[in-house]
């Protein structure tokens, strides 16, 4: 019997081949060092914890209404407001399964078949084929290092069509960490205003920034791009509660409806535990989150000195979240530990397999020439995995 076209289209997750390969390693007893983590290694705030057990205590264990609880709405948007200057209403806001969740309601709500959304590279895996699954069509516009892996607005112009429905914006970004300014998100958001598409922007490192940085919201540039604007949020990486599952978004009641409903049928409301432990966190106090930060800074200066410090390999300071995009392009056509690199892939592979450190092929992130590396792990960690790459090089 034929399977459904549009599920088979959806590729695997591409950080899952090596993440596998590094499990059965580690499963053998092989002491992997691992780059790849996708969350903070703290735990999550005890006054979190603790909101959640009063949560379960309190009987407040049913459903909820689907889009979220009313008091999360507001502490959405009370949050909104203090940090990005901007006024939203509960009816602006929809709360998910995480953000990753709310995305895909986001492209459920706004797509139609063949309309086009501008993706800029290096991306986040899962944009394309979130976008994908609502029969859009993911429009890629790439950038270099030398860019500071940045768009220009000349670029986003060039890709617009008359289909162009939507941009995905992700500042600071996975996996390149850089950060846009607010005169750089002026430029689009007159671009957008002008050409009438969507700024699909992905806040989710808002608070891991660094170097004195700050985050801005495009929303927050004017009115008329914060009606084109949904904003996509969670908890995950600001308070270390990535199994937790709580993402929102804050859109046109019009478009939150949508997304509301499309979610009714799907998932019905995130958990009601959970809601109440992402009020406590978006609430309560913030000092967990500069301790975090700190140490994120102190562990990406290492990382960034180390790897600039090797032959053959290079990066770019990366301003927020936590990961560094390793360049390996002058070990392309070499031969290490016997092997001819030809890839991010290949590169991956002999290092998980030959030094015993796992970290993400570029390749899925639609970058060939780097490998993402994450400081969301101890600094011990960083250390051993770094002396082992240095070694492994040095052997050839
Ligand atoms: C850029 C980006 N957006 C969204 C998410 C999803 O986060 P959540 O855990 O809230 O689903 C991630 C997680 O890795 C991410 O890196």
């Amino acid at each position: 019997m034929n399977l459904s076209r549009k599920g088979l289209s959806i590729s695997p997750s591409a950080t899952l081949a090596i993440d596998s390969k590094a499990k059965k390693l580690k499963a053998e007893g092989i002491d992997v060092v691992g780059f790849g983590a996708g969350e903070p290694d703290f735990d999550t705030p005890v006054h979190i914890k603790q909101a959640a057990i009063a949560a379960i205590e309190a009987g407040f264990t049913k459903y909820t209404p689907a889009s979220g609880t009313m008091t999360l709405k507001e502490a959405i948007c009370a949050k909104f407001k203090k940090d990005n200057g901007l006024d939203y209403a509960p009816a602006n806001i929809v709360i998910s399964n995480g953000a990753k969740h709310s995305l895909v309601n986001v492209f459920q709500a706004i797509c139609n078949p063949g309309d086009e959304v501008i993706i800029p590279a290096p991306f986040w895996v899962s944009y394309p084929e979130m976008v994908k699954l609502a029969d859009g069509v993911p429009v890629i516009v790439y950038t270099t290092e030398e860019q500071g892996f940045k768009f220009t607005v000349d670029q986003i112009r060039q890709a617009v069509t008359a289909k162009t429905k939507a941009i995905i914006l992700n500042s600071p970004s996975n996996p390149t960490g850089m950060v846009y300014t607010r005169e750089e998100l002026a430029e689009l958001a007159e671009l957008a205003v002008e050409k009438g598409f969507y700024v699909v922007s992905d806040e989710i490192y808002e608070k891991l920034i660094y170097d004195g940085k700050t985050h801005v919201s495009i929303a927050s540039i004017n009115e008329k791009i914060k009606a084109q604007t949904i904003i996509v949020n969670g908890v995950s990486k600001t308070y270390a509660m990535t199994g937790w599952r709580i993402g929102y978004t804050a859109s046109t009641p019009e478009i939150a409806k949508i997304m509301s409903n499309v979610q009714s049928h799907a998932t019905s409301n995130p958990n009601s535990i959970a809601q109440k432990a992402a009020e406590a966190a978006i609430s309560g106090p913030q000092d967990m989150v500069a301790t975090m930060v700190a140490a994120f800074a102190s562990r990406r200066d290492y990382m960034v000195k180390r790897i600039n410090s090797m032959p053959g390999l290079s990066c770019v300071n990366p301003n927020g979240a936590f990961y560094v995009m390793m360049n390996i392009s002058q070990l392309m056509g070499k031969e290490l530990a016997g092997l001819k690199i030809q890839s991010s892939d290949d590169f991956a592979n002999v290092l998980l397999e030959k030094a015993n450190v796992a970290l993400v092929p570029g390749s899925g992130f639609g970058i060939d020439t780097h490998v993402r590396l994450s400081y969301a792990t101890s600094q011990e960690n960083i250390t051993k995995g770094l002396d082992r790459i240095e070694q492994f090089l040095k052997q050839g």
